[in-house]
């Protein structure tokens, strides 16, 4: 009697769903933040460097993540192929995480030292000069595009101001790390640093 109330009522019932929906998201999400594992970084996670934040930047504005994740999921296949799953402390300063799905490529979370600087340099200009069946595009114009050192020191004055943990030291020599450095540069710094300060590193 009382469910027909409900299911002939919107009203009601649309109150009702909306209580059922908050409870059950609040119960889920609220502990989250509270809990030091998915909020406080894993042992060996550091803030970027400017320049490997330079190059993270332009992972994300070239749209990297369409067709690599960053995140190796904890199956057998998986870790056997990229290396220890990744856990919720790593990517802390990850704003925002690159986790993602779509995988037309490869995993990338573990990829830091596993080519060699001169490797992804090439790749990134011409990925089928080394690898002839890829189907990822070329990036050459990273290698004009400077990075600009003002932008970056903004960036770590943000980041510093949502929490993150640079030291003025940090801020004031940022502009002098990125001068004269091209986004190739930028990029390639960050590609070799993915996974590498991991404490569960093998
Ligand atoms: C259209 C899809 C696509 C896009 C966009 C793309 N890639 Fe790829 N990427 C691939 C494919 C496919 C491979 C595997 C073949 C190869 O090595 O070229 C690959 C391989 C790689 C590898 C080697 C990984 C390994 O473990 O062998 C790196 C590093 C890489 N991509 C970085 C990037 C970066 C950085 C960007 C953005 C600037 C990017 N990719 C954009 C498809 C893509």
């Amino acid at each position: 009697m009382r469910h027909e109330k409900i299911e002939k009522s919107v009203n009601l019932m649309m109150v009702l769903i909306v209580l059922a929906v908050s409870v059950g998201g609040i119960v889920e999400i609220v502990p989250l933040m509270f809990s030091a594992e998915a909020t406080e970084p894993a042992e060996g996670i550091e803030v970027y460097s400017p320049l490997r934040l330079a190059g993270r930047d332009v992972y994300v504005r070239e749209g990297c993540y369409n067709c690599h994740s960053q995140m190796v999921r904890p199956f057998r296949s998986e870790t056997e192929r990229y290396g220890p799953y990744t856990t919720a402390g790593e990517t802390v300063y990850d704003r925002p995480f690159q986790f993602g799905s779509k995988r037309t490529g490869p995993d990338l979370a573990r990829v830091g030292g596993r080519y060699s600087d001169a490797w992804q340099r090439l790749h990134l200009e011409d990925p089928r000069a080394l690898v002839p069946e890829s189907n990822m595009p070329g990036y050459p114009w990273l290698n004009a595009n400077m990075v600009d050192p003002e932008l970056i020191t903004a960036k770590l004055k943000t980041l510093q101001l949502l929490g993150d943990p640079y030291t003025d030291e940090q801020i004031a020599s940022a502009a002098a790390e990125v001068e004269g450095k091209t986004e190739m540069d930028a990029i390639v710094a960050y590609l070799q640093g993915l996974g590498t300060n991991r404490s569960n590193r093998r």
